[in-house]
């Protein structure tokens, strides 16, 4: 199904009662697209906790915190895989090696197969080979705001969040820095891997893989301290690793590192520009930088993955019916109102700092430690170089709705 058959309203089906319908197009929806959070904060309060909306093909909506971590836990009801790996698998098998398309994995894959692709990949973005990198970050952190510090101003999206996680990305790989431009290209046009509309992430996925594939394949024989050459030193199931399974890797991780930090970093800039005194007190306390990083992930949660019901069920009281869609709408669930007291306040010292932000569940991220220490590396080096920042008042911020929502511009200000 193309985007623009699935953003088309469609009748509800039979089994839907009209008390579960609530209309919301998380791609258009004009409060969502103006600000994600205080359209998410409002559909928590006033639409139901589970409900089916018409747009996008028509597609359930879970909004509930226990509804959204049930179902995420729960793969043999809900599922990844919004196709059949077997059929995928074969129709890649018949086609020449450099026309093949990079199977979306482990994030498309359900268990047991799951694990199998999964776990190679923990020593690669495990704490201790993530903190390895601090140095390298640290110092393209300060590159970037150093760059900006002595203007006064930035569209921060621009010129800060759009470049960190694909630099981070090409350093950790070993990709050749000639190509950053090539990368931040698609870097931008890119979808999430996680859409619906399953033809054009394909596209994506594999225009990405023919700007790496050249690296990928010279790495093999010619292994350094890089990401590629660690990823083909992996076994699969004691089978050696295959240029099919890199190009998979890769692909992914590049694609599942790059929107979510740049989103999630353009809210916490965000939220500290208006909140001068949480600024003067993470200036005065950086050790409370994590714990406002924390707070920011989940007040400002904005990934919605997409599941596949794959049997009838009765899930939290409501019937589901086999092949229909379910949007986990982690946005809501971090400000439901019976796990978070107060939910939309901004608290760093709430009793409950844990979050559904990196998902749970056998697809929890497998980024998050990498993308916990940009961002703390981030704020840390922003609060420590810049002097207090505020929005400018002439560009307020703008956003975009979509299964990932972000901001699309920062417009910042500050003393010179
Ligand atoms: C603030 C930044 C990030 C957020 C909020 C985030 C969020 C998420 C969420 C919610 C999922 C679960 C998707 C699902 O259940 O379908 C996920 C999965 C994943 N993330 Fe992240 N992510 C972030 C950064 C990263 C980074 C930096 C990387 C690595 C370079 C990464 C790699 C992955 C991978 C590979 C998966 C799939 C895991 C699997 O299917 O087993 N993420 N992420």
């Amino acid at each position: 199904m193309n985007s623009a058959a699935m953003a088309n309203k469609v009748r509800r089906p039979a089994h839907v009662t009209d008390s579960l319908v609530y209309e919301f197009d998380y791609n258009k929806d004009a409060e969502y697209c103006k600000d994600p959070h205080a359209r998410a904060a409002d559909l928590a309060r006033n639409a139901p906790p589970i409900f089916w909306t018409p747009f996008n093909g028509g597609h359930w909506m879970f909004q509930a915190y226990g509804a959204v971590a049930d179902a995420l836990r729960d793969y043999q009801a809900f599922s990844s895989e919004h196709f059949s790996p077997e059929a995928f698998a074969s129709m890649m098998v018949a086609l020449p090696e450099e026309e093949r398309i990079p199977a979306p994995v482990p994030i498309c894959i359900d268990p047991p197969l799951h694990a199998r692709l999964r776990h190679p990949l923990y020593s690669t973005f495990s704490p201790k080979s993530v903190s390895a990198r601090e140095g390298e970050i640290r110092a393209l952190a300060e590159r970037l705001i150093d760059r900006i510090a002595g203007t006064g101003r930035c569209e921060f999206q621009h010129e800060v969040s759009d470049i960190y996680p694909v630099e981070i990305f090409l350093g950790m790989f070993g990709l050749p820095v000639e190509k950053e431009r090539e990368y931040r290209e698609l870097a931008k046009r890119h979808l999430s891997v996680i859409s619906p509309d399953l033809a054009e992430n394909m596209i994506m996925m594999k225009s990405i893989a023919t700007v790496m594939r050249e690296t990928i394949i010279e790495r093999q024989d010619n292994r350094r301290n890089d990401i590629i050459s660690l990823l083909w030193s992996l076994e699969i199931d004691g089978a050696p690793m295959t240029l099919d399974l890199m190009l998979s890797y890769c692909v992914i991780l590049f694609i599942a590192g790059l929107d979510t930090v740049v989103n999630a970093l353009g809210f916490g800039v965000r939220h500290l520009a208006l909140d001068a005194a949480l600024q003067r007190e993470l200036r005065a306390n950086p050790e409370l930088i994590p714990s406002a990083s924390e707070e920011i992930l989940r007040r400002y949660s904005f990934v919605a993955p997409i599941r596949i019901m794959k049997k009838d069920y009765v899930f939290h009281g409501v019937q589901l019916k086999e092949g229909e869609r379910v949007m986990m709408f982690i946005p809501s669930a971090s400000v439901d109102a019976s796990i978070y007291p107060h939910p939309t306040v901004f608290d760093i010292r709430r009793e409950r700092l844990s979050h559904l932000a990196f998902g749970t569940g056998p697809h929890i991220c497998l980024g998050s430690h990498l993308a916990r220490l940009e961002l703390k590396i981030m704020y840390e080096t922003i609060l420590n170089k810049l002097p207090e920042f505020r929005l400018d008042p002439d560009h307020p911020p703008t956003f975009h709705g979509s299964i990932i929502a972000g901001p699309s511009s920062i417009h910042l200000v500050w003393d010179v």
